[in-house]
């Protein structure tokens, strides 16, 4: 049972099925992406505990997967104690990181990774004394949010109230909360796609894939490539934090370890225990692309994490508010050499809205993102007559 079954489920979802899955995909609309090619699909309010736990006690799953981090997890963590679900990786991942407090300080306080100096706040005062102790500039975030929502960078005392404000507004539960972070002024991010599959010994392995670099406005990716070349040492000491954080958040499936890069130094930012939006990327790049990594090591299956070729990602956004528009241009972006692209089949657009992504494959990471970019800018959506 997926919960959440947008673009990235929708792809767990085809994975799964390949192999022969029985799947359920659950959200919180109809037709999402995912309920089109699943065997069933349910419309719940996911963060309903009750609703939720009615549901999985309906359909006793095998596996319970959430896709999207705005979930009830805490009826999660009780249901797994319970003995009544197995949740991909683990309730306590799922639970762990959907509040930013959470991961942050299992990985700043109980791991010891380095991460950006950090304070959380409960109200506006507290949130300028957290200010003064961070110091300028820092990004101030819900610490329930996701895609950038309600985030913002902060370059001076005048700026701290318009930040509290919008992130009240942008935060997806329990509004009145913030985490206050020093920013990071990284060469690079990354994204290290890690794994945690079975192997012939039935013995939990950790593998990664490369490195993939990405391009964020407004708090949401726009373009990612891989592989990103790092210098050797950085690149250990990613997969070193990599391996530290999944390993304490612990069973089978992909996580997507965000982290900042300058010179030899690297700072853990945030940990997805699934998919990675700037991942989409490995449908061209990799033998197995993250969804089928995920599917196969939740599965106890072997996984093979090796770069196919440099590849790149575009995100098309929807540019219109408007309920089944039509997408022109296709063909032309189809003709980009090595360019291919996927459209989500979400039944409602609005501006900023992810509603496809263009993929291409390069002789190197530059063409590569080249290609990607042209495409994504072929494909025009419009609202059909
Ligand atoms: N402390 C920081 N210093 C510098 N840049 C930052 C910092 N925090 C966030 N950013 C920038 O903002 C982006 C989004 O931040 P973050 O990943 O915390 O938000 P998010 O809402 O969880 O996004 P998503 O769900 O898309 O991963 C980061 O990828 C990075 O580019
Ligand atoms: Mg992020």
């Amino acid at each position: 049972m997926l919960l959440g079954s947008g673009e990235l489920g929708k792809e767990v979802i085809i994975a799964l099925q390949r192999l022969g899955v029985e799947v359920i995909a659950v959200d919180r609309y109809e037709n999402a992406p995912g309920h089109q090619v699943a065997h069933r699909a349910h419309v719940i309010n996911m963060t309903d505990g009750a609703a939720l736990a009615a549901l999985i006690e309906k359909e006793q799953p095998d596996l319970v997967v959430p896709e999207i981090e705005a979930i009830a997890t805490e009826t999660l963590v009780k249901l797994e104690e319970a003995g009544k679900a197995r949740v991909i990786p683990t309730a306590r991942a799922a639970w762990l990181t959907m509040n930013r407090e959470g991961i942050r300080r299992l990985a700043g306080e109980t791991l010891g990774l380095a991460t950006s100096p950090y304070r959380f706040a409960d109200s506006l005062e507290e949130l300028k004394a957290a200010v003064q102790q961070i110091g300028f500039p820092c990004v101030i975030k819900p610490v329930m949010s996701s895609s950038g929502k309600g985030q913002s960078k902060v370059d001076g005392p005048d700026e701290i109230e318009a930040a509290w404000n919008y992130a009240a507004a942008g935060g997806r539960v329990d509004a009145g909360r913030v985490i206050v972070e020093g920013f990071i002024d990284f060469d690079y991010e990354i994204t290290l796609l890690t794994v945690r599959s079975l192997n012939e010994n039935g013995d939990t392995v950790t593998s990664f894939c490369d490195p993939i670099g990405h391009v964020q406005v407004k708090g949401d990716y726009v373009e990612s490539w891989q592989p990103h070349p790092m210098p050797a040492a950085a690149l250990d000491k990613a997969r070193d934090i990599a391996r530290k954080v999944t390993d304490n958040l612990g069973g089978l499936g992909l996580f997507g370890v965000e982290l900042f890069v300058k010179g030899d130094m690297v700072w853990f930012s945030e940990v997805s225990p699934r998919p990675h939006d700037t991942g989409m990327v490995t449908m061209v790049s990799q033998v197995q692309s993250e969804f089928e990594l995920h599917a196969k090591a939740i599965l106890g299956l072997p996984v093979n994490t090796a770069l196919k070729t440099p590849g790149a990602s575009a995100v098309i956004y929807g540019q219109h508010d408007a309920r089944a528009i039509a997408f022109e241009g296709v063909a032309d972006a189809l003709r980009i050499p090595g360019a291919d692209i996927r459209l989500f089949g979400k039944p409602e657009s609005f501006q900023r809205r992810r509603m496809g992504v263009a993929l291409a494959c390069g002789e190197n990471i530059e063409s590569a993102r080249i290609r990607a970019k042209q495409a994504a800018a072929k494909v025009k959506p419009v609202i059909p007559e």
